[in-house]
């Protein structure tokens, strides 16, 4: 994770981001920590990246790259803004002592904005996106770096132009996802390979709601999607809903601000 302490909106890159509506980044921090409280009293480990002026986005810190047990496929951005933050995350990766294989990549990729990974699915299956940020051709890429099927997914809706703005893993083999963001074929995909997902509505998405992370028993989601809690709860899941009003001015929300480190 990486702190929003120079979160702004200066650009719009996506259909979120406004230029001219104001950004409270002393608050978008103390959002954001809380999310990071909340990951840390939940057990999990924390590993911080230190945020550098001139990448307001950084604080996404998924879009940096993506890891499957240990071998780290490297994220290469579609628009010049955010550039500079691959070798951020390749740096990481590459001095954090544990046993990282990194993989530089040569096509446009965004990391786990686009790329999800479900370990107990068809003994390890990776989601990967296209349509706005990644290059199909990464998809291929991935699944040479990593060895691990790649089923590529089509994004239609540019409100939701990462995979993980319309899709997230709710545990190690299944997911949770809006139909609506997703072509009619990638749609026929999905209900094939996960005849049991929880199928969210338009008004889930909209609330970032699917902009999720789960450890297959708790759910951290955007306080927004109250509606869309109540039912994981009934589903049996702990769901522990965070203000990040100031960060979906950027057009993210919890997920966005993780990512996962698969040793
Ligand atoms: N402003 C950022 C961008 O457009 C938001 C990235 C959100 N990250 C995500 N994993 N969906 O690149």
């Amino acid at each position: 994770m990486c702190p929003p302490k120079n979160f702004v909106v200066e650009y719009a890159i996506n259909a979120w981001m406004d230029t001219t509506v104001p950004v409270d980044t002393s608050l978008a921090v103390k959002q954001w920590q809380v999310l990071h409280d909340s990951i840390v009293d939940l057990g999990h480990e924390v590993r911080l990246l230190a945020p550098a002026p001139g990448l307001p986005d950084m604080v996404f810190a998924a879009n940096g790259a993506f890891s499957v047990d240990g071998v780290v496929y490297g994220a290469r951005f579609r628009f010049s803004q955010r550039s500079a933050e691959a070798a951020i995350h390749r740096a990481f990766y590459e001095t954090a002592g544990a046993s990282w294989r990194f993989v530089a990549p040569t096509a446009i990729n965004e990391g786990e904005g686009d790329f999800t990974y479900l370990p107990g699915a068809h003994g390890g299956l990776i989601l990967a996106g296209y349509g706005f940020r990644t290059d199909p051709a990464a998809h291929t890429e991935a699944q040479e770096a990593l060895g691990r099927p790649v089923v590529s997914l089509h994004l239609i809706d540019p409100r939701f132009y990462h995979l993980d703005t319309a899709l997230a893993s709710i545990d190690d083999e299944n997911v949770i996802y809006y139909p609506g963001a997703f072509s009619e074929s990638s749609q026929a995909v999905l209900s094939q390979l996960f005849p049991d997902a929880i199928v969210a509505t338009e008004a889930d998405a909209m609330a970032f709601g699917l902009n999720l992370v789960s450890d297959g028993r708790n759910v951290l989601l955007n306080a927004e999607s109250s509606e869309l809690a109540r039912r994981l709860e009934r589903l049996g899941y702990h769901t522990i809903p965070v203000e990040l009003g100031e960060l979906k001015k950027g057009g993210g929300s919890v997920k966005c601000c993780i990512a996962e480190l698969r040793a």
